[in-house]
């Protein structure tokens, strides 16, 4: 059998009208890490949302193991592996930890929830605290763990680190990488700490204004930090590795 696979061919996309999204190529398999990045609005959100079938697709190819899922529901590509940790959390403030988890099974065992609670030891602390009573980090935890319930064989996530801080980011990181790695889970990372996603994604998406500015293999792209300066007014200096903790210099 072969891996799963995620690709965008040629994806144009936008809402009601508006094209937001032009001519994107993405692949993404199991065990593979891909990162997205560009400046606000450059399209990183439509791109994921596009893949989960939540935009408008006008032409192109969302294919999923093969199999053009572009007709498909939402539901439909979550059931043949696709999870998706919007920007927006969508966790229920008014349910306990272990509730929120068990909404995400989708008929899997109980059994499951001990997985999150490995990948995420704060949230077995927190299991029986209620949504609202979370810190911003621990929501952060919660949306992700509940998009794993569903055993996905790749993860979309939108910004996931939003709003957190620096070392608790890192965290996040190391464990996504580690899950990554140790289930063969493929990720798709949205995320405005460009340093992190270097590091973190073999292969990058560059959007600027919804076109792609690069799509290849991050090493290439740590070559040619112009490309970076350009698209998101990222410092030259700080592209390279050896510099990742010092901030993305946004212009
Ligand atoms: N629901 C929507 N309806 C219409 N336009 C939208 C909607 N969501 C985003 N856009 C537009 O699409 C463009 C890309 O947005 P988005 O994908 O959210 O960018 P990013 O995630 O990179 O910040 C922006 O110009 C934004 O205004
Ligand atoms: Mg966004």
């Amino acid at each position: 059998m072969s891996l799963t696979e995620l690709a965008l061919r040629n994806a144009v996309a936008g809402y009601a009208g508006t094209t937001v999204l032009e001519n994107v190529d993405l692949s993404v398999k199991r065990g593979e890490r891909v990162g997205i990045i560009g400046r606000n609005g450059a399209g990183k959100t439509t791109t994921l949302a596009t893949a989960m079938g939540l935009t408008q697709q006008i032409s192109g190819q969302v294919l999923l193991n093969g199999v053009d899922v572009s007709t498909m529901p939402t539901a439909e590509r979550s059931r043949r592996g696709l999870g998706y940790v919007p920007q927006t959390r969508d966790i229920f403030k008014s349910m306990t930890v272990r509730d929120n988890l068990r909404t995400g099974l989708q008929g899997g065992p109980d059994a499951r929830l001990d997985e999150a609670y490995a990948l995420f030891p704060r949230l077995h602390e927190r299991r029986n605290n209620f949504g609202n009573e979370l810190s911003g980090g621990e929501q952060q935890m919660l949306s992700i763990a509940r998009a794993l319930m569903g055993q996905p064989d790749i993860l979309l996530l939108d910004e996931p680190l939003e709003g957190l801080a620096p070392v608790v980011a890192q965290e996040l990181m190391v464990s996504l990488s580690t899950f990554s790695s140790q289930r063969g889970l493929g990720c798709v990372l949205v995320e405005q700490h460009v340093g992190l996603v270097l590091d973190f994604a073999s292969s990058i998406l560059l959007l600027e204004r919804g076109r792609p500015a690069f799509w290849g293999p991050t090493e290439e792209l740590k070559k040619r930090p112009e490309l970076l300066a350009s698209a998101i007014g990222l410092k030259s200096n700080a592209s390279s590795p050896a510099s990742r903790s010092a901030a993305p210099q946004l212009a």
